[in-house]
């Protein structure tokens, strides 16, 4: 019976001991303990029958079973440091602030593709001396189309193209549905010469597809002076779309109507893709349509008080988002607008 225990008890002090080394984790070795030192393990037991053991062999036997506890006592005070140390450093690796990492650069804004193609159109006419203004894009229909000789029934004065406010008597505001109201407005403020662009949103009744937005942009051109002549439209516009586009480009003028120029012309550049041969970005014609223009009619003259006997003019108007899809070779207005910002992202 004894010759058993001690048989036992020295199993239980190798089995114990690897046992405690293969422990895992915290958990694990926490039931090794109770499993082989606890209050139900084989040492306690053994403990507790010490006194039922004869007398001779009870020393040898108490000596056994401290030996066998403190060893195993030993190994598990041993692995539990152990254990506690890989946790703390797994913990630490885990939680560690790296401070040699470099930091997250933020998403840095830029202009949008319109703003910077406005803005380059717009430089390359101060460059030639014109002035820039801006104006209301809340507009008095007198400015949108009676100072600019667009009669009461003009088509463009309807409500499937314009977009009237709500706002005074009815059909009196409307948002621009073009630039060239500045027109007017500038030459009531300043007296001849006048040379000025202006950059500006404006707004029309229209479906968005690709190619029409209700919301698009212009920039405006004025020139009036004494003596200025439809060669000085088309000198300073070739020369604009030389800058532009390329000094190998060259440009065509087209008979047009506009109620507030005459006469008026539609002007051409040849394409910048292709030089003309025909391709995709010019919808193989080998010319892109750029802007509208024309000498200032007398009538505009008269509704701003200048003398159509004293000064002549040219005046011109352009799709600044046209001017950008072209350019970039962009063949979805949607994409200015919203769309995937992937796209715009291109051209920062
Ligand atoms: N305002 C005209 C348009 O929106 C363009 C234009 C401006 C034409 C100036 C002639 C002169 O189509």
């Amino acid at each position: 019976m004894n010759q058993d225990l001690q048989e036992q008890l020295a199993d239980l002090a190798v089995t114990g001991g690897e046992r405690i080394n293969a422990a895992a984790d915290l958990d694990e070795l926490a039931a090794v303990e109770a499993e082989t030192i606890g209050k139900r393990s084989l040492v306690s037991e053994a403990r507790r029958s010490l006194g039922a053991v004869d007398e001779q062999e009870r020393p040898a036997l108490g000596r056994l079973i401290n030996e066998v506890s403190e060893a195993l006592r030993g190994k598990i005070v041993a692995k539990r440091l152990h254990l506690e140390t890989e946790a703390d450093a797994e913990r630490l690796a885990t939680e560690a602030l790296d401070v040699t990492l470099p930091g997250r650069v933020p998403l840095r804004g830029s202009h949008h593709l319109i703003t910077t193609a406005l803005e380059e159109i717009t430089d390359i006419f101060v460059s030639m001396g014109y002035d820039v203004a801006a104006g209301p894009e809340a507009e008095t229909s007198w400015y949108n189309f009676t100072a600019l000789n667009i009669g009461p029934d003009h088509p463009a004065r309807a409500e499937t193209d314009t977009i009237y406010l709500d706002y005074g008597r009815p059909g009196e505001v409307l948002l621009r549905t073009h630039t060239s109201p500045m027109q007017a407005r500038y030459m009531q403020e300043n007296p001849p010469p006048v040379y000025v662009v202006v950059p500006g949103r404006v707004f029309r009744q229209e479906d968005v597809d690709p190619t029409h937005s209700p919301v698009f942009h212009q920039l405006e051109g004025l020139a009036v002076a004494d003596g200025i002549t439809f060669g000085d439209l088309r000198g300073t516009l070739e020369t604009f779309a030389k800058r532009y586009f390329g000094k190998e480009r060259s440009v065509r003028f087209l008979p047009s109507y506009f109620p507030f120029t005459e006469p008026s012309a539609e002007m051409l550049v040849s394409c910048f893709a292709c030089d003309g041969s025909g391709c995709r970005v010019c919808s193989n014609e080998g010319w892109i349509e750029m802007l509208g223009c024309g000498m200032v009619h007398p009538a505009v003259f008269e509704a701003v008080g200048y003398d159509p006997g004293a000064v002549t003019g040219f005046a011109f108007g352009l799709g600044v988002d046209r001017f950008a899809m072209v350019r970039h070779g962009l063949t979805d207005l949607r994409h200015l607008f919203g769309g995937d910002i992937r796209v715009l992202e291109q051209f920062r």
